[in-house]
């Protein structure tokens, strides 16, 4: 038997301290750098496709040009001067047919016209963008302006280079899935593709919208295995605001079949 003698004593019990409301977290601050020189973020695409998809992005990018002038948009450059390298390194000539997707108010097209190139398309979702380049080469000017979602588009015709500069990098998922069935139907068996997005360190957000930013690596994987690699840059775009954006630019030649 065990003797009470000697036992130490039970400290009593310490009462629970009553449970403290949960403070709601607040939300993050808005880091104007975060969005950097493309803006902060607004209201993203919805995430997937179909025709509500299609109208906010129309929307978005209708809304953009009718706000900022071509020459102040974040993405604006006097000279293309990596895209024509590079598709100078792919065999851009007199006779390519040639696409320019997203093509908004660049300049490509006046300097493509320039050295002779007969077949230009320029294709974007925003009508306002491809009006402002139509009246700036002139509509006798032998360029076809496509009114059209690259997601959607459905080519009736081949090219033999695609260009993209700042298109692709805001898509995501099955967009991005999308986006190479379109390329796939519009790049001639023997044709190359020019992209370029931002790079890794380059800004998440664009024109208040979310980005992938990709390395050379990561855009040949979104061609896959049907594209060799000819060419790779990285460039550091100045906005006309004096910001940076690191760009990643890749030119592939399609294996054929
Ligand atoms: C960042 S701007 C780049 C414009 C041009 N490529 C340049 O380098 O100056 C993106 C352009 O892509 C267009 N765009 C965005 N999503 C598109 C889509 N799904 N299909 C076609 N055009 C699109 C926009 O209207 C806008 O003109």
């Amino acid at each position: 038997m065990i003797s009470g003698a000697g036992r130490t004593p039970i400290p009593p019990i310490r009462p629970i301290p009553p449970i403290r409301p949960i403070r709601p977290i607040p939300p993050a601050p808005v880091d104007p750098s975060v969005g950097g020189p493309c803006g902060a973020p607004s209201a993203p695409y919805t995430d997937h496709m179909g025709d509500d998809a299609h109208s906010d992005r129309a929307g978005h990018w209708t809304r953009v040009y009718a706000t900022t002038s071509a020459t102040e948009v974040s993405w604006y450059q006097s000279e293309p001067t990596v895209s024509l390298e590079l598709l100078d390194a792919v065999g851009l000539a007199p006779g390519s047919r040639v696409v320019d997707v997203g093509g908004g108010t660049s300049v490509l097209v006046d300097r493509l016209l320039e050295r002779g190139v007969t077949d230009c398309t320029v294709l974007d979702l925003a009508p306002s963008a491809l009006a402002a380049g139509r009246a700036r080469v002139g509509a006798d000017a032998p360029v076809t302006w496509e009114v059209a979602d690259v997601l959607t588009w459905v080519p009736v015709r081949a090219y033999d280079l695609w260009h993209d500069r700042a298109v692709l990098h805001f898509l995501s998922g099955d967009e991005v899935d999308a986006y190479r069935a379109t390329l796939e139907r519009a790049v001639a068996p023997d044709g190359a593709v020019v992209l370029a997005t931002f790079a890794p360190d380059g800004p998440g957000y664009c024109s208040g919208l979310p980005v992938t930013r990709y390395g050379d690596e990561e855009l040949a994987a979104v061609l896959g295995d049907g594209f060799e690699v000819a060419a790779r840059r990285r460039e550091v775009h100045a906005t006309p605001s004096g910001a940076v954006q690191p760009f990643t630019w890749l030119a592939a030649r399609r294996i054929p079949i």
